[in-house]
């Protein structure tokens, strides 16, 4: 590799606001990879994001990109109106239209992030519901960049490692917000535990791993490595720090007694994605189809105007297993309190 850093420790991109630069930055300087979430985002914005990044540290940082895929046309036209007509009543209820996918949302503005980051490269660049064509991942290592795949279950390492992916990021079901399943059809099923996929992507590749979900304390952090990772990236245990962009009422709700669980729901997005259960993954989760990003752009005003209101129980309080374990406290105290006693 040659791109590093000093620490095995990674902070997690997470789309939506809670991994600006301001966490980035914290992290990189604290010997960390911080990251920036391209996801949801024009390229525009990203570039913004990342001279906001470079004009708070000269350490190295990843962006991390949502690969496009595609809802299949039956889920579009019968299952995704019925969702629609039952959300109605939650947009009513917060005063809101349902919203539809802007044009930069039907492949999340893939060819000019692609664009930007090939022109003006970055140290990592992070893929996530699916894999880019082996000419792409060739044309990020020609320019510096280290890539790596997000991987949860045996066959895609595999294809990734046949991409060519410098790093696979295997991640865990424990793991907070959206699974980077490739296949977005089927039931949620029953995904792969971390230790479990470590070691079954480890038998098939020789590459790098990052360990991802639920991973909280030091004590997990040496358990990844031990069990062969190179790094442990963690999203859940930074999203109450001062420098979480996360929503005021999603850091409370990390801290409140009255939540209890967490649940793979596509409620939200139409992608499974862990998250507090509150009233909304309660009503919908069964009903939910899987058409992404139709049904993320559905109900992202419902979203807004609850986070809006302070009103946890319409948001998506993504959280993964390890949420109780979060706290609120400088970022660059996580990453030392997660590295202590590495020996
Ligand atoms: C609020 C939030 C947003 C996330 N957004 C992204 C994202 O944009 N891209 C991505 O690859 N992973 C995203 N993730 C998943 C993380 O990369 C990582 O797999 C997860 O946080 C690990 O589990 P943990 O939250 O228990 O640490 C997100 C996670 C959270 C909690």
């Amino acid at each position: 590799m040659t791109v590093s850093w000093p620490l095995p420790l990674v902070q997690a991109p997470m789309a939506g606001g809670a991994s600006g630069p301001e966490l980035a930055a914290a992290v990189s300087d604290a010997g960390g990879l911080g990251f920036l979430a391209a996801g949801y985002q024009t390229a525009a914005a990203t570039a913004a994001d990342i001279t906001a990044l470079r004009g708070r540290t000269d350490r190295p940082f990843g962006v991390n990109l949502f690969v496009p895929g595609e809802t299949s046309e039956a889920v579009v036209t019968d299952e995704l109106p019925a969702y629609r007509t039952r959300l109605a009543a939650d947009a009513d209820r917060y005063g809101v239209a349902l919203g539809d996918v802007p044009a930069h949302g039907i492949d999340d503005d893939w060819n000019a992030k692609v664009a930007l980051l090939l022109d003006d490269p970055v140290p990592v660049v992070s893929f996530t519901f699916g894999c880019p064509a082996p000419d792409l991942l060739a044309a990020f290592r020609d320019r510096g960049t280290l890539t790596a795949v997000t991987v949860t279950a045996p066959y895609e390492a595999g294809l990734a490692a046949a991409a060519g992916a410098d790093l696979l990021v295997v991640q865990g079901t424990e793991a907070g917000a959206h699974q980077g399943r490739w296949d977005n059809t089927g039931p949620i099923g029953e995904p792969y535990g971390l230790l479990t996929l470590l070691a079954l992507v480890r038998e098939l590749t020789g590459l790098p791993l990052i360990a991802t979900g639920g991973l909280m304390t030091g004590a997990q952090v040496r358990a990844v490595l031990a069990a062969g990772a190179v790094a442990a990236q963690l999203g859940t245990a930074f999203l109450r720090c001062p420098e979480s962009g996360a929503p005021a009422a999603h850091k409370a709700a990390l801290a409140d007694p009255r939540f209890g669980e967490t649940r793979l729901t596509r409620a939200f997005s139409g992608r499974p994605a862990r998250g507090l259960v509150n009233a909304f993954v309660e009503a919908h989760s069964a009903e939910a189809p899987a058409a992404y990003p139709e049904v993320h752009y559905a109900t992202a005003p419902i979203r807004r105007a609850a986070a809006a209101a302070d009103d946890p129980a319409a948001m998506a309080l993504w959280a993964g297993q390890g949420w109780r374990l979060a706290r609120a406290e400088p970022a660059a105290d996580v990453v030392a309190r997660v590295t202590a006693d590495l020996g």
